[in-house]
């Protein structure tokens, strides 16, 4: 088989953000308590943050970590989590019936994000709290000093406020699910009052509207539409979230539904940009996908009201990663329109790196095509014109059977294309780079497996990992590089 793509410096999407290599913390199962945070365990830190996890995040050179929540954050007070620890209340989480011990909170948050070099995203409860506490909560964390909640920051030890710059107003509020589910009006209303009184604490922060929580919601795009009728003026971006799990036990199929996230993220621009006209606005509005991953079975039973207790941990297999990488390849191509995208979660909930309690920290195969896309996808994003032999599945037609990103970085010199074999074939992918001068090759990096279920371990944590020595040829500005059966590739121009 054969594809081609043909590269310019000239047709360029957009500057890819630093802030689409994103990722989410929330208090949910073991992402926070015998995840990031496990003061028991051999390799904590003075803070309880285990420093075997610490590393491996480093690793990843996260822009930013959106956190408490996800629908924690709907039922979630933040003054429980700050202050002596001793004083602090178990709570009951709904959302996750879960026993909360409020032992890590904001300010354990902020340490955290501070060892890991991210900035923080923070979310607002707008569920059963709302204006109030979303004011207080933003002095607390940004107001310098002088005021009460401001005080209260510097008398748990943090004289500088944290400037935070990024705040969700709430999470999922369209959702059954969500712990105060609102209608479309109410929460725009909400959102719109909300997002007034927090800019006139602090008119430095941008805001982020609840959008649909998916694309199957029946709501949507009405729900979408209507939360920016009210918040428009108010917010920087509005928010989607997409979980790609698979469907009819098929990998053709499962391989291509990335294009569904694709076709949200089209459906929610034009959603944005007809409030746009309605408005007469000059204002582009901006996306901020604070939510996306693959999703599969959970490897262990969830038992209620614990602590801890691992949720949705699971050991994603090689083809998840194929098509992780591919939901990461539908986000670059919109980096003119997204701001913000968060990998949801970091740590053992459909997670990037696992960890057992007491024990080992490692990498889930999904950790490699995003470390990947963070090392060499910063930089303008190339529109590709591709030929590549398509396929067809129950669910969805003229499937290209190669997926692929090109990334420019001017400054470093260095030209990167990301690419998808979605093909149980190897394919010769020709690449037409002559307009980038004499830029040589420099790497093919190349991961795949024999066994499409092959998974990590904690004793085998390398068993599906990426490695050097693709097969590419460059001469006189052609490429040509072998893509082999359903495998992800990166292969690196400089
Ligand atoms: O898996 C994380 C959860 O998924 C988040 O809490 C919620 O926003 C989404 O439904």
């Amino acid at each position: 088989l054969k594809a081609k793509s043909i590269l310019s410096k000239d047709f360029r999407i957009g500057r890819a953000s630093d802030r689409l290599f994103g990722s989410f913390v929330e208090h949910m199962g073991s992402v926070v308590y015998n995840g990031i945070y496990e003061p028991d365990h051999e390799a904590a830190d003075e803070d309880g943050f285990r420093k075997d996890v610490l590393e491996l995040v480093r690793e990843l050179k996260l822009s930013v970590v959106r956190y408490p929540g996800g629908n924690f954050s709907s039922g979630y007070n933040w003054e429980d989590g700050v202050g002596p620890k001793e004083r602090r209340p178990v709570k009951l989480d709904l959302a996750w019936r879960q026993v909360e011990p409020n032992s890590f909170g904001l300010d354990e948050f902020m340490r955290w994000t501070g060892k890991v070099g991210a900035d923080a995203i923070m979310t607002v409860n707008l569920g059963t709290r709302g204006i109030d506490e979303a004011r207080n909560l933003l002095e607390y964390c940004n107001f310098p000093g002088g005021s009460q909640y401001s005080d209260l920051r510097r008398s748990h030890g943090v004289r500088d406020p944290y400037k935070i710059k990024t705040w969700c107003l709430g999470n999922e509020l369209d959702g059954e699910w969500q712990i105060a589910r609102k209608t479309a009006d109410e929460y725009g209303r909400l959102a719109c009052e909300t997002a007034k009184a927090m800019k006139w604490v602090d008119p430095d922060i941008e805001l982020v509207a609840v959008g649909s929580s998916a694309r199957h919601m029946p709501t949507f795009p009405e729900w979408d539409r209507t939360v920016l009728m009210h918040t428009y003026e108010h917010v920087e971006q509005l928010s989607l979230h997409h979980y790609i799990g698979k469907r009819e036990n098929d990998t053709p199929t499962f391989l291509a539904m990335p294009l569904e996230m694709e076709q949200q993220i089209k459906d929610v621009i034009a959603t944005c940009d007809y409030v746009q006209s309605v408005k007469r606005s000059s204002k582009r509005m901006k996306l901020s996908f604070d939510e996306w991953n693959v999703w599969r079975e959970p490897d262990v039973p969830y038992t209620p009201w614990q602590t801890g207790c691992p949720y949705d941990w699971v050991k994603f297999h090689m083809e998840d990663a194929l098509v992780f990488g591919s939901a990461l390849l539908s986000i670059l191509r919109h980096a003119d329109r997204i701001d913000i995208a968060c990998q949801s979660l970091l740590v053992n909930t459909i997670p990037m790196i696992l960890t057992n309690k007491g024990g080992a920290a490692w990498r889930n195969p999904t950790f490699y095509p995003f470390l990947h896309a963070s090392r060499y996808g910063r930089g303008e994003v190339l529109r590709l014109e591709t030929e590549s032999p398509k396929y067809d599945t129950k669910l969805y037609t003229d499937v290209a059977k190669v997926d692929s990103v090109a990334v420019w970085n001017e400054e470093k010199g260095e030209l990167t294309v990301f690419a998808v074999n979605r093909s149980e074939e190897s394919i010769a992918y020709e690449l037409d780079i002559r307009d980038f001068g004499n830029v040589s090759f420099a790497e093919h990096l190349v991961m795949n497996h024999e066994r499409l279920d092959a998974v990590n371990t904690a004793d085998n944590q390398g068993e599906v990992r990426p490695r050097a020595g693709g097969t590419t040829t460059l001469n006189g500005g052609r490429a040509e590089s072998v893509l082999p059966p359903y495998s992800w590739n990166v292969v690196r121009f400089n």
